[in-house]
């Protein structure tokens, strides 16, 4: 939606508000898991008739090593669920739209709470595996369906603060979750199954809102060519204005879309025309996961306990709460200083970080005072990351690709963002083995890389329709010069294609 006179109306508000309700339920899966594991694994052990594994012990080995797995499987069928549904995004937000695919997808979160609050009824280990998995499959589909729809109702002007509150709703789940995950709390041996069914909540205050929120006027007029309804929903976003400005910026997206067939998930691997956005956005994706920061989230009571803090629990709860306050900060950022700024100070700080949690490990026996550099640095890698690499990845992929592809570009950053969160889920505690107190090193080394990366390759998408940033991907290359530099090489394109 282009710029033009906005005011920020109730129906935009309730619309962004209604739709990261899904993010918020993706950060509560995400975090909901570590607190009580210990709580769970004994509700698991009874139900397997391991509960006097202490006094069997020829069975102990075999009982232990089969409770890791069903834990591992607990913990892993929620990335899986989403890596296989990250595919199906495209499909869910054109078959009926985007309001009509997040009011079905509910449904899938809804089953998944049921079956995890009901757990201590059944088999626990088999109703939170599957109830996980569901869920995962909901979240995979969720975190493609709602910045895209945040990412076409947004104001140019406001595109990158209001995408941004998708990140900030998934850190508030996070946050939310470990704060519930106390023992004194959810986390304790009478509550977990409600802790973890918990998520459901918001499914059915999403289902209440979205029939009231707008259709994404691109999708109703780009997609199924309905004038008429698409202005309505306009005028539903920013009040009484003149919606010719904005019809004709997305007829021209249209044209546009109209000269090529629905691009899908192959074509669009396989297309020279598209290659340099789906790098950039893939690179963007890999960059967010491969920083990091889910060994910091998945794992921080453990790198804490080892960084030798002595309620560990508490510091897990502080590296929630700076998350979400330095994902505010990028929400007031993001449209002033830029996307690759940001993702830039993010990247080169976080790298920095990393060097700095390695120097406190490594010397933490011989200088006490290593201790703080290394809790320092963990606090600071945390900012950093919400400053740019956390927020920015989620919205950029609807930002750089047209209307037509853009649907299949989401599912394959999706998928690549799943893919690469379980990769480091599943085997960062290998990895930790294997190079002790140096693990962090490899972040140093990626950091480093991506840094690079989009320092040359990532060009800036702020205040730009999405006309214009189609255009500095033209001609095979990308344009990443300074802010005026891009400027003025986009006008020059517009020249030569006006000509
Ligand atoms: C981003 C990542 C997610 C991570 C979270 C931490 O949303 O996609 O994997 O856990 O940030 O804030």
């Amino acid at each position: 939606m282009g710029s033009g006179n906005f005011t920020l109306t109730g129906t935009l508000v309730l619309a962004v508000f209604t739709a990261v309700l899904g993010s918020l339920q993706y950060g509560y899966s995400l975090g909901v898991i570590n607190a009580p594991q210990k709580v769970i694994l004994g509700h698991y052990a009874r139900s397997l008739g391991f509960h006097n594994l202490s006094t069997s012990l020829p069975k102990q080995p075999e009982s232990s090593s089969m409770l890791t797995m069903y834990w591992a499987l607990s913990v892993a069928m929620f990335p899986v669920g989403g890596i296989l549904s990250s595919f199906l995004v495209g499909f869910v937000a054109d078959f009926r739209g985007r309001i009509k695919g997040m009011l079905v997808l509910n449904i899938l979160a809804m089953v998944a709470s049921l079956l995890m609050s009901l757990a201590k009824m059944g088999s626990p280990h088999i109703m939170v595996i599957s109830g996980r998995a569901l869920m995962g499959f909901y979240c995979g589909l969720s975190s493609g369906l709602v910045p895209m729809y945040i990412g076409e109702i947004a104001p140019v002007k406001y595109r990158g603060a209001l995408g941004t509150l998708h990140q900030l709703a998934i850190v508030t789940g996070i946050l939310i979750s470990q704060v519930l995950g106390l023992d004194s709390l959810l986390g304790n041996d009478n509550m977990w199954h409600v802790l973890l069914g918990l998520s459901g909540v918001f499914a059915v205050l999403q289902s209440f809102l979205l029939p009231m929120c707008p259709e994404s006027p691109r999708y109703l007029y780009i997609k199924l060519g309905k004038k008429e309804e698409a202005c309505k929903s306009l005028k539903r976003f920013k009040g009484k204005y003149d919606t010719s400005r904005d019809i004709a910026e997305m007829q021209a997206e249209k044209e546009e879309a109209m000269k090529e067939a629905q691009v899908s998930m192959w074509m669009l691997v396989r297309s020279q025309v598209y290659r340099q956005q789906l790098f950039v956005a893939l690179m963007m994706h890999l960059s967010q996961q491969f920083s990091g920061i889910n060994a910091i989230f998945y794992y921080s009571t453990d790198i804490f306990q080892t960084a030798g803090v002595a309620q560990p629990v508490y510091a897990t709860i502080g590296v929630g709460v700076v998350n979400t306050v330095f994902t505010l900060v990028s929400v007031v950022l993001v449209d002033r200083a830029g996307r690759r700024t940001l993702m830039l100070v993010g990247l080169a700080g976080m790298c920095l970080c990393a060097v700095g949690m390695t120097v406190g490990l490594v010397y933490q026996n011989t200088y006490s005072w290593m201790n703080y550099l290394s809790m320092t640095a963990i606090f600071l890698f945390v900012c950093f990351f919400e400053i740019g690499p956390g927020p920015i990845p989620w919205f950029i992929v609807a930002e750089l690709f047209s209307q037509s592809p853009r649907p299949a570009a989401i599912a394959l950053a999706g998928c690549c963002n799943w893919t690469s969160n379980f990769i480091i889920g599943m085997f960062f505690p290998y990895v930790e083995v294997i190079c002790g107190t140096y693990v962090f090193i490899i972040f140093v080394v990626l950091l480093f890389g991506f840094t690079l990366y989009t320092c040359f390759r990532v060009p800036e998408t702020k205040g730009k329709t999405f006309e214009e940033i189609a255009m500095l991907f033209q001609h095979g290359r990308v344009v990443v010069a300074s802010q005026h530099g891009v400027e003025a090489e986009l006008e020059q394109l517009q020249g030569t294609t006006e000509a």
